[in-house]
């Protein structure tokens, strides 16, 4: 009975705790009272049950004297009352204990209530929080629309002539020979938004050489074929802003030409003036010549004793007195075959010491008899001066250095029939391939200038420049002062080879031995680059010549082309859009949530080839194509911003810098306001994929997220695609090919693409950090996963790839990176086919060809962003990249793509971006940058 009354109490005072007071003392009253009293009659009732009736003795001796006169029937009474309240109580008792664990339920499920009602709030808060910046982001946008004056053009409309040329009389001779732009060129037909048509006369209707004499069949076709793949070629000669005329390779051999010496020119002037858009005097008319034989070995230039009029001549080879500086333009002669992977003739660029320090091959004929110098006596003084430079290098050949010098001057002449020596003094020696042999040993190549100084290029010149680059000899040109080489308005030669005056052949030994190895690389870099870009083959000869003259006028090239976006959903069937489960990834504020927001594109198309049309032609442009923006585009000044410039950009705290707080409200930076694309690349893992997806939701300065789709069944019509916030393109791909992971898709409306496993995890925190170390790398690979190449030590000849955790790193990995959307355009122009054609091949090896193909532009390593190394989410099915073929297959594409480019562009790195206040001390009522990273 104690322990009852005692585990009563505690219950009570348990009990107390929760319930109300009233109910408590009422509760207690009754229970004060009652208990006594029922425990004494059940103690005195089990005495009375337990003892028998010889004990009934001692119950009278112990009862008193006044409860022994008590009737028994009324105690009996009496004590069955006490027994029905007992159990009444008893019963309430019970009731009682009930609704305490009512109660207490009740309580706790309030509490929990609580809480939640907190988290919501946080929540909310978070959220109230976020549309507050995102309002500032909008009313500051709001303003710079009101503030704006310089509003963004429209596109122009294409601004085309539409009539032919005017027949006019033609110009006299005295001025078609001081012919230049502003007198002899007509700009009306060529609208800065024409967009440059070009026109050509189809060289078997219009022949414009002399019976007898045609087109080299072979050069007329891919010149034909070549040209119909250059945009700017038009069927509609009435829009024409140029008419290229091909006089090209004449066959007929040129010692019938003339009875009695007489020089008889192929090219018939009667015939151009009959072409039918000629207008009198060949106004805007291209001349092109590119001849392979040197016709000027008999007539001195074709065009000679012909009337060209106002037309602009093309050719290889050309005197002083004939080239009109700023009109006629100097090419190469079309040596190489009509495109395709070029690279497949290069050397490799190392070592970059070769064999020989210096060669030549070559018959220098000293005597003349042989060589029939109609137009261009010479005088005494050359003569000597040759035979000195002659007997110079003679006695450099004997010298006792370590430097092998290889000098041929008499060997068999080359039987090659497309060249002729020409009015040169010395001729060509072995056959094309003989001389490959050496120039592929020559760290530097000699090439004379030709001896008369009436000539200021020849197609033997260019000729040997041409096979100089293409097998990496830098070409030493001696004379090279009085030569013009081709594209010379745009083209730095001083970047490719070395000109040095005649005089100098005393010095040339010394000049060339100071010279070092990073030099003689950066001589064979730049001599490659504008061997493929503008020599290699005749498609990149006939765009450059069409591009040099589109310059001129500072016209800019059509657009690049992008790949049609074609959506996986049609009409019938679109995707069943749910707000995903779960909570949001972060609570943690880290940008506005801003509409999408497209990058400002195609704003330099008139002042981009002015600014920087020197680096577009001999660094990391290209000339050929209009992009809409371009990693490299110059940053304005910091001030800019504040002092009128200021369209765009979002600075932290309006410019007054701040904290962790501030931060999160604005982008800060160099650079405008912009947003990022997400770029996933999926194959038949739905389920990820969507995992994947919805992962962003609510993740600031996301644009969009475009999914390439390499599978050819469509999706399961049953998915529920997650909605979050964002724009989700799913795009069908051609074929189920790697190379789709960097298509350069017409949805993809910002800079900044973030190209992602299908499977990679990555925070918010993180994917934004990355986007802000990107905006300050724009021209680099900004990501996680950090790779090396390693020498192998093993067969000491080449590269192995190497994914092993280190403190160096020369590739960042593009399933998790972010890229300027520029490179995915290079991926598919500029880099050689043979790249792609082996990472589908492979199926692999596409992140280590962007690699490649950044650090070959650049020059600089990738960026590495915080410490996340790889993605692979766990319970993921086994990506295909864990076993050990993958791993051969990366060995052997570092050292293929090596092979491609000549060498190995990648660049080591030890630097990794973190935030910068990562652990670092700040006071209280600030806040990190990001509260995590
Ligand atoms: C006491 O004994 C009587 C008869 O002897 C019986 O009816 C009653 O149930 C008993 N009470 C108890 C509490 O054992
Ligand atoms: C620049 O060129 C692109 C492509 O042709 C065109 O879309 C854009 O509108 C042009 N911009 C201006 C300002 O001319
Ligand atoms: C060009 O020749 C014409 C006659 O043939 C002459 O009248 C004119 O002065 C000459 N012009 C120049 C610039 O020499
Ligand atoms: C739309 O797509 C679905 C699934 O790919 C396909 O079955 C259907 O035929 C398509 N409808 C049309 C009109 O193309
Ligand atoms: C990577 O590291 C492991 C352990 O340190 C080592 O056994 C392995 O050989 C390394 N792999 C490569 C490719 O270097």
């Amino acid at each position: 009975m104690i322990q009852l009354k005692s585990e009563n109490r505690q219950q009570f005072c348990y009990w107390l705790a929760h319930v109300k007071l009233s109910r408590i003392v009422v509760t207690v009253l009754a229970i004060l009272i009652f208990t006594p009293l029922i425990t004494h009659f059940y103690l005195s009732k089990v005495e009375r049950n337990s003892s028998t009736s010889l004990n009934s003795a001692r119950f009278h001796l112990d009862l008193s004297d006044e409860f022994s006169s008590i009737n028994e029937i009324d105690l009996r009474v009496g004590v069955e009352e006490l027994v029905r309240i007992r159990n009444s109580v008893l019963s309430e008792l019970r009731n009682i204990e009930k609704k305490r664990q009512e109660l207490k339920q009740e309580l706790q499920t309030f509490s929990k209530n609580v809480e939640e009602a907190k988290l919501d709030l946080a929540h909310h808060q978070n959220n109230l929080n976020k549309l507050k910046i995102s309002v500032e982001q909008a009313q500051v946008a709001q303003q710079e629309a009101l503030q704006e004056n310089t509003p963004d053009l429209a596109a122009p409309k294409r601004l085309t002539s539409d009539t032919l040329p005017p027949i006019l009389q033609p110009i006299p001779r005295n001025r078609s020979v001081n012919c230049k732009m502003f007198s002899c060129f007509d700009h009306s037909r060529c609208s800065l938004t024409s967009g440059f048509p070009v026109y050509l006369y189809d060289p078997d209707q219009y022949p414009v050489m002399h019976d007898g004499w045609d087109v080299d069949g072979f050069l007329k076709t891919t010149l034909k074929q070549a040209l119909g793949l250059n945009p700017h070629l038009t069927s509609n000669p009435a829009q024409a802003c140029i008419y290229l005329v091909l006089v090209g390779e004449a066959l007929k051999d040129a010692d019938d030409a003339g009875e009695n010496g007489e020089i008889f020119p192929p090219l018939d002037s009667e015939a151009l003036k009959r072409l039918p858009y000629w207008g009198g005097d060949g106004r805007n008319h291209i001349l092109l010549n590119l001849a392979r034989r040197d016709l000027s070995a008999n007539s001195g230039d074709i065009f000679s004793v012909v009337d060209t009029g106002r037309a602009i001549v093309v050719q290889s080879t050309f005197t002083r007195r004939r080239f009109r500086a700023d009109f006629d333009l100097i090419v190469p002669p079309v040596l190489g075959p009509p495109g395709g992977d070029i690279w497949r003739e290069c050397a490799p660029m190392l070592p970059a010491r070769r064999r020989y320090l210096l060669s030549f091959q070559g018959e220098i004929k000293s005597n003349k008899s042989n060589v029939r110098h109609v137009a261009y006596p010479r005088d005494r003084d050359d003569v000597e001066l040759n035979s000195f430079i002659l007997d110079h290098l003679r006695q450099l050949v004997k010298t006792h250095t370590s430097d092998q010098i290889s000098l041929e001057f008499e060997c068999v002449p080359a039987n090659d029939d497309f060249m002729d020596t020409g009015p040169q003094d010395w001729a060509l020696c072995g056959t094309d391939s003989s001389r490959r042999g050496v120039l592929k040993d020559s760290t530097f190549v000699l090439i004379f200038a030709p001896a008369s100084d009436e000539l200021l290029s020849t197609t033997l010149l260019q000729a040997r420049v041409y096979e100089a680059l293409r097998a990496g000899a830098v070409p030493v040109v001696l004379g090279g002062d009085q030569v013009k080489l081709a594209y010379d308005e745009v083209i730095q030669w001083r970047r490719v080879g070395i000109f040095v005056p005649r005089t100098r052949v005393t010095e040339l030994h010394f000049l060339l031995r100071s010279i070092p190895d990073e030099d003689i690389l950066l001589f064979r870099r730049q001599g490659r680059l504008v061997w493929e870009r503008y020599l290699s083959s005749v498609q990149a000869t006939l765009d450059t010549i069409i591009a040099v003259l589109r310059y001129r006028m500072n016209i800019p090239a059509l657009p690049v082309e992008t790949v049609t976006a074609v959506s996986v959903f049609n009409n019938t069937f679109q995707p069943v859009l749910v707000p995903p489960a779960g909570e949001l990834e972060q609570e943690e504020s880290l940008g506005p949530l801003e509409p999408s927001y497209n990058s400002p594109a195609f704003r330099r198309n008139f002042s981009l080839l002015l600014t920087q049309g020197h680096e577009v032609w001999n660094d990391w442009g290209d000339p050929f194509r209009l992009y809409p923006t371009l990693p490299m585009d110059p940053i304005l000044p910091s001030d800019a911003k504040f002092l009128g410039s200021g369209r765009g950009f979002r600075p932290i705290g309006n410019g007054q810098g701040g904290a962790g707080k501030e931060f999160s409200e604005a982008l800060g930076g160099n650079t405008p306001r912009e947003q990022f694309t997400i770029m996933l690349l999926t194959y038949e893992r739905e389920q990820v994929l969507l995992d994947s997806i919805s992962r962003l939701r609510g993740l600031p300065y996301l644009h969009s997220v475009v999914v390439v789709w390499n599978s050819p069944r469509p999706p399961n019509p049953e998915l529920r695609w997650p909605d979050i916030g964002a724009p989700v393109h799913v795009i069908k791909a051609a074929r189920n090919s790697l190379n789709n992971r960097f298509l350069p898709l017409e949805n993809l409306q910002t800079e900044a693409i973030l190209s992602v496993d299908d499977d990679a995890h990555l925070r918010h925190d993180e994917i934004l950090f990355g986007f802000r170390v990107w905006r300050e790398h724009r021209d680099r690979i900004v990501g996680f996963p950090g790779r090396f190449h390693a020498w192998d030590l093993n067969t000491k000849n080449g590269w192995l790839y190497n994914s092993n955790y280190s403190c160096e790193l020369s590739m960042v990995l593009t399933g998790a990176a972010f890229l300027h959307r520029h490179y995915l355009h290079l991926y598919w122009t500029w880099l050689p086919q043979a790249i792609r054609d082996k990472v589908d091949e492979y199926m692999n090896c596409e992140d280590i060809a962007m690699n490649f193909l950044v650090s070959h532009i650049t020059r600089k390593p990738p960026v590495k962003v915080t410490s996340r190394w790889t993605f692979r989410c766990p319970g993921c099915p086994q990506s295909l990249s864990e076993d050990d073929t993958h791993f051969q297959e990366r060995h052997k594409c570092i050292n293929f793509f090596t092979q491609v480019f000549g060498y190995t562009p990648l660049l080591n790195t030890q630097y990794r971006a973190d935030s910068i206040l990562f652990k670092t001390r700040i006071p209280h009522d600030k806040q990190k940058c990001f509260k995590f990273i």
